[in-house]
């Protein structure tokens, strides 16, 4: 059996800054409401015809990640894209980087587990790159969610919180088991399906504007639906609980930890975690001021971020975990 480990890593988030005050013109909220609820600043929103879509995103971020990693992109063996915002509702944007990259026909496979998705990703890389099935895997996590949310008061729950971007990494065999991914901790719970979706059936969001020009202007299915303070309750606890599970799997303790990159949903829940594992400020990686909440991309931005921050050092313990709608939860626990 190999290890898996993270050798290259890119990032990319459209241009378009909009901050708080900017949203306080087009809906009901204010600066001093969303820095207080959940920490973000300004978030990226791709302005429409500028050719940023979840999969050229994605592949932005990935042609980074493969010129880091130092391998040509006919190494790679395979492809995992994360996304809760594919470009269509089918084929999934897998196979859009495959073409894109210009790559040979390497497997293709989409991720839907929404804000653990980059965590789910690994972990099915890990376990392909493990069992000596593939040597290099590319993982993509990437999100358009601006052209899909309801920008006016009665969708400002959502809105304010989440933004564009995508983030990626390449995973290699690694021969020293001591290295790399030491374990991923996956979970699920279908009973909360509905407290953070988008049930109206069968499109993707190169759609949505369409749907809203076309329909009822009462009829809100068609945007995502978060019942925020449920998720917020169950996420703190898969946070620390999924941690924990990862920490006791490897023998180790919080205090072995040395970067925890949580998923970027609200700087309160990272902050309640950081207390209930007694981490200084230097040891939790947060950047949701900048980026809002980029679900799937919010991990491998992160991650690239803090690396390229000089933060994720050779030797050091890098745990990731996620929690999002799904109910889906998961870690990673990673020797660098
Ligand atoms: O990444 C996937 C996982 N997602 C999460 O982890 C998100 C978890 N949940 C949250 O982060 C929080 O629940 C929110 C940030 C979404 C909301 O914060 P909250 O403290 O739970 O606020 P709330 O929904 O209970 O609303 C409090 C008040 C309400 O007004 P009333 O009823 O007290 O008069 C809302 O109508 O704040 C109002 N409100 C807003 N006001 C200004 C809700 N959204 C806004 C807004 N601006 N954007």
């Amino acid at each position: 059996m190999f290890n898996s480990r993270i050798i290259g890593m890119g990032h990319y988030v459209p241009d378009n800054i909009v901050t708080n005050d900017d949203l306080s013109k087009i809906m009901d909220t204010s600066d001093a409401w969303i820095q207080e609820r959940t920490g973000v600043k300004e978030r990226r929103w791709a302005e429409p015809n500028t050719g940023n879509t979840t999969s050229t995103m994605g592949l932005k971020a990935a042609k980074i990640a493969i010129k880091n990693s130092g391998l040509k992109k006919e190494e790679i063996d395979f492809i995992i894209f994360a996304t809760l915002s594919p470009d269509y509702f089918f084929p999934g944007p897998g196979v859009m980087i495959q073409n894109m990259l210009g790559m040979d026909t390497v497997g293709a496979l989409d991720v839907r587990a929404q804000c653990s998705g980059f965590i789910y990703g690994i972990s099915v890389a890990d376990q392909f790159i493990k069992t000596g099935m593939y040597k290099n895997i590319l993982v993509i996590g990437s999100e358009y969610h601006s052209c899909a949310i309801d920008k006016t008061t009665r969708g400002r729950t959502i809105s304010v919180i989440f933004g564009d971007g995508a983030g990626a990494a390449v995973l290699s065999r690694e021969t020293n088991n001591k290295k790399g991914i030491l374990s991923t901790h996956l979970h699920s719970e279908g009973e909360y399906a509905k407290e953070l979706s988008l049930l109206a059936p069968g499109f993707g969001t190169r759609w949505v504007n369409d749907i809203v020009k076309d329909n009822d202007p009462d009829d809100e299915s068609y945007f995502p639906y978060m019942n925020g303070r449920l998720v917020f309750k169950n996420a703190v606890v898969r946070f620390e609980e999924v941690i924990n599970e990862g920490l006791i799997k490897n023998k180790l303790n919080k205090e072995d930890i040395d970067l925890l990159v949580p998923h970027q949903a609200n700087l309160r829940i990272s902050q309640f975690i950081q207390r209930k594992l007694s981490l200084s400020d230097d040891k939790v990686y947060n950047n949701i001021m900048r980026y809002g909440n980029t679900t799937a991309a919010s991990i491998p931005i992160a991650l690239t971020e803090a690396y390229n921050e000089g933060k994720v050092k050779s030797g050091d313990l890098i745990v990731l975990a996620a929690f999002g709608a799904g109910f889906t939860w998961g870690s990673a626990i990673i020797r660098w």
